[in-house]
């Protein structure tokens, strides 16, 4: 890659609500220090019936078209394991409910959390092969696990919105990466289900094996020795994940890499919960949301999709990137969301696994964001622009 590529802007959204974990503990007679402490998890942000990962992708991207216009994004790829059609790529939604120009081209990428990566490297190679086109990258997720399974902890719902261009004002998306790839049946969803499937002790560690497989991958294609990595994002299905993480690469190489260089990337996780292919660029926006010390700086960012890819590669954070980042506007989203108690997070948990794609529903207008869910219509999800 010869011409700088990376992130030109990034912009997060999340859902409507917010439940205190404190409160989901309590219910379910559990020790609250398990989740805070155990977890690493305060919160987890529940959508509303009119919500869903089309809606939040659209309120992730709209404050970056805002910013830039449309000009040249000629490519937008929809990342998400929560996705809302088996063949419809949730991003031709988002295209129109953005006005985005007809000549762009929309697809969706799915493999669990891992999906977005790939959608951001296939963007930087796109951009500096035309280095005049811009990439839309959206990751958008609701995860969703089965009321009173251990994993019922670590829902959550999220997006991030990534512009890729060229001399990018956010961050490099440098050229080493390493991949790994192993068959792995830790977390999955099938077709007919809600919900996903997950043995949650074999994903901690097929996580693991794959961060250092994706290690190894990356120092053998010529990635940068772990000295010369100033930061970490580690994928967070929930916070103390991406601590094991962490832990778990400097034994590998043999070095202690203190917890103050992944800390700040926690911050966002910790109050929306997994966001499943936005947690690991929600990781990247709370870091460059609160360390004002990361202009030439690089971030060694850690992806983990189960069943399982992972993939291991590097940021440069920009000269001048304060400028650019949306701190205030994240923090005033987490601030807007209204909490909601353990019996009507249930209700909205169980309105969720139940509305069927066969069924001609209108759906009310109940949250406070910029798009919505309206319902179904002839078997079509209908939304439109608040
Ligand atoms: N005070 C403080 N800490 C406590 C505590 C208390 N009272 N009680 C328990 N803990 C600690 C435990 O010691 C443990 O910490 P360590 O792992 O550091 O030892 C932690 O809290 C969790 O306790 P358990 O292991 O007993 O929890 P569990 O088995 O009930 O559930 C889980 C944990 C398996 C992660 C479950 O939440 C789950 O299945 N989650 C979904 C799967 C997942 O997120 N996997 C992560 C890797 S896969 C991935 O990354 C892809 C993805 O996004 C899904």
């Amino acid at each position: 890659m010869s011409a700088r590529v990376g992130i030109h802007d990034l912009a997060v959204a999340t859902a409507a609500h917010v439940l205190d974990l404190g409160d989901l503990a309590t219910a379910a007679g559990i020790d609250p220090a398990k989740y805070r402490v155990g977890l690493g998890q305060e919160q987890m942000s529940v959508p509303g019936p009119d919500e869903d990962v089309v809606t939040m992708a659209a309120a992730a991207a709209a404050p970056i078209l805002a910013r830039h216009g449309a000009d040249g994004i000629r490519t937008l790829f929809f990342a998400t394991e929560s996705g809302i059609d088996q063949s419809k790529a949730a991003g031709v939604f988002v295209h129109r409910l953005l006005g985005l120009p007809a000549s762009c081209r929309v697809v969706e990428l799915k493999q669990a959390c891992y999906s977005a990566t790939a959608a951001l490297q296939a963007a930087a190679d796109m951009v500096a092969r035309r280095p005049e086109d811009r990439v839309l990258v959206i990751a958008s997720d609701i995860a969703r696990y089965d009321l009173d399974s251990a994993a019922e902890a670590t829902q959550g719902a999220g997006a991030v919105a990534m512009l890729v261009a060229a001399d990018p004002a956010i961050a490099e998306v440098e050229a080493a990466a390493g991949v790994f790839t192993a068959d792995v049946d830790d977390f999955w969803r099938p077709n007919d289900s809600a919900t996903a499937v997950v043995d949650g002790k074999l994903s901690i560690g097929a996580y693991l094996d794959g961060m250092i497989g994706a290690w190894d991958d990356y120092r053998a294609r010529g990635g940068v020795a772990i000295d010369a990595i100033d930061r970490f994002c580690h994928h967070q299905p929930f916070t103390k994940m991406a601590v094991k993480a962490h832990r778990r690469l400097g034994e590998h190489v043999g070095v202690d890499l203190g917890a103050e260089s992944m800390a700040a990337s926690t911050g966002y996780n910790r109050r929306i919960g997994n966001s499943y292919t936005a947690s690991l660029y929600l990781a990247l926006a709370a870091l460059l949301d609160t360390d004002d010390d990361l202009a030439g700086r690089r971030v060694g960012m850690f992806s983990y999709g189960s069943g399982s890819v992972s993939e291991l590669f590097t940021l440069v954070v920009a000269e001048g990137y304060r400028a650019h980042t949306r701190g205030a506007e994240t923090e005033a989203l987490l601030a807007a969301r209204t909490p909601v108690d353990v019996a009507r997070y249930r209700e909205l948990h169980a309105a969720a696994a139940s509305l069927g794609s066969h069924d001609d529903a209108e759906v009310a207008q109940e949250s406070a964001g910029p798009f919505h869910f309206t319902g179904i219509a002839g078997r079509a999800r209908q939304y439109r622009r608040a």
